[in-house]
């Protein structure tokens, strides 16, 4: 049973400069609620109660986020707002969050290592805190339910266009059944060519506690980084892996072009906005 669930929300967010130079990009709004908020909602949706967020310098609007603010619960009572009173006090209490800092940003698998103390000896969850999964079930359960019955790793995955391949970790996989594969290898930013499917890894995962042994041995990789594809190509080796083509679309926040979009699919259906922001977006395909 999966119990703990790892956000690592620590790294710089270089693409989304300079939003990110003083704010984390875990914290830009989709809408009117921080990305990260939207990665918890997931994990508890999916029955993890247990969080640990992996943060670094510059974070500290995460972890005020999900603390509980009684002063502004005051402003909001004394003024009647009683939903908005509601939907505060819901932040802090969904679930027990922890955090733990990563001193220095080596890289996502060194990010996951710093869980190692809090995790302990079972398996985990863990769900990028920039990429936001819109899907009919919470993604991280669709894994979950896989781990419940194989009783090993899994990773999401997701199809792209082959052209794109090379900028992500592609999957080398054998087909159990409908969306589930047994992995073989990793093969990180391949040629289009090259690459063994057009699976790539896609922000969720579900680890058996030996990756910490992995990444324990696995040095700096692309970008100077503890990648932590490397591990599990590594650990891929000495026991299964399985790859689940997840139901749902990902929003990656820390890209331009996919922030904007993930803006516009949530803004159109929240019901205060909505009408006028389809005429307004119609209107503007029509004009270009
Ligand atoms: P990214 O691969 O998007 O890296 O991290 P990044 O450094 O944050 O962003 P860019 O590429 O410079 O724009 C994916 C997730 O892993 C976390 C990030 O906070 C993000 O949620 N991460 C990354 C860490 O926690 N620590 C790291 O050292 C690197």
């Amino acid at each position: 049973m999966i119990r703990k669930a790892v956000i690592p929300a620590a790294g710089f967010g270089t693409r989304f400069l300079p939003a990110t130079k003083s704010q984390p990009k875990e914290m830009l709004p989709i809408v009117d609620t921080p990305t990260i908020q939207y990665v918890v909602q997931e994990a508890v949706a999916a029955g993890i109660r247990d969080i640990l967020m992996v943060i670094g310098k510059g974070k500290r609007a995460i972890e005020e986020h999900f603390d509980r603010s009684f002063e502004l619960e005051a402003e909001l009572s004394a003024k009647g707002k009683t939903a908005e009173l509601q939907a505060i006090r819901r932040i802090s209490e969904m679930a027990n969050i922890h955090f733990v800092w990563q001193k220095e940003l080596k890289g996502l698998g060194d990010a996951v290592l710093c869980a190692r103390d809090h995790v302990g000896n079972e398996p985990f969850a863990v769900l990028l805190g920039d990429t936001v999964m819109d899907g009919p079930r919470p993604v991280i359960r669709q894994l979950m339910d896989v781990f419940d019955r194989y009783q090993e790793s899994v990773v999401a995955v997701e199809a792209v266009e082959r052209a794109k391949v090379s900028r992500y970790g592609v999957i080398k996989g054998r087909r159990v059944n409908n969306g589930l594969y047994l992995v073989e290898d990793f093969v990180e930013k391949p040629a289009p060519a090259e690459a063994p499917s057009n699976l790539v890894i896609a922000s969720r995962y579900v680890l058996t506690p030996d990756i910490f042994t992995f990444l324990d041995k696995t040095g700096r990789g692309k970008n100077n980084e503890i990648q932590l594809t490397d591990a599990m190509r590594a650990m891929v080796k000495a026991r299964a892996m399985y790859a689940l083509r997840f139901e749902g679309a990902r929003y990656d926040i820390g890209n331009k072009l996919d922030f904007i979009k993930t803006n516009l699919v949530f803004g159109l259906r929240q019901p205060d906005i909505a009408r006028d922001l389809r005429a307004f977006v119609r209107g503007l395909a029509r004009s270009r």
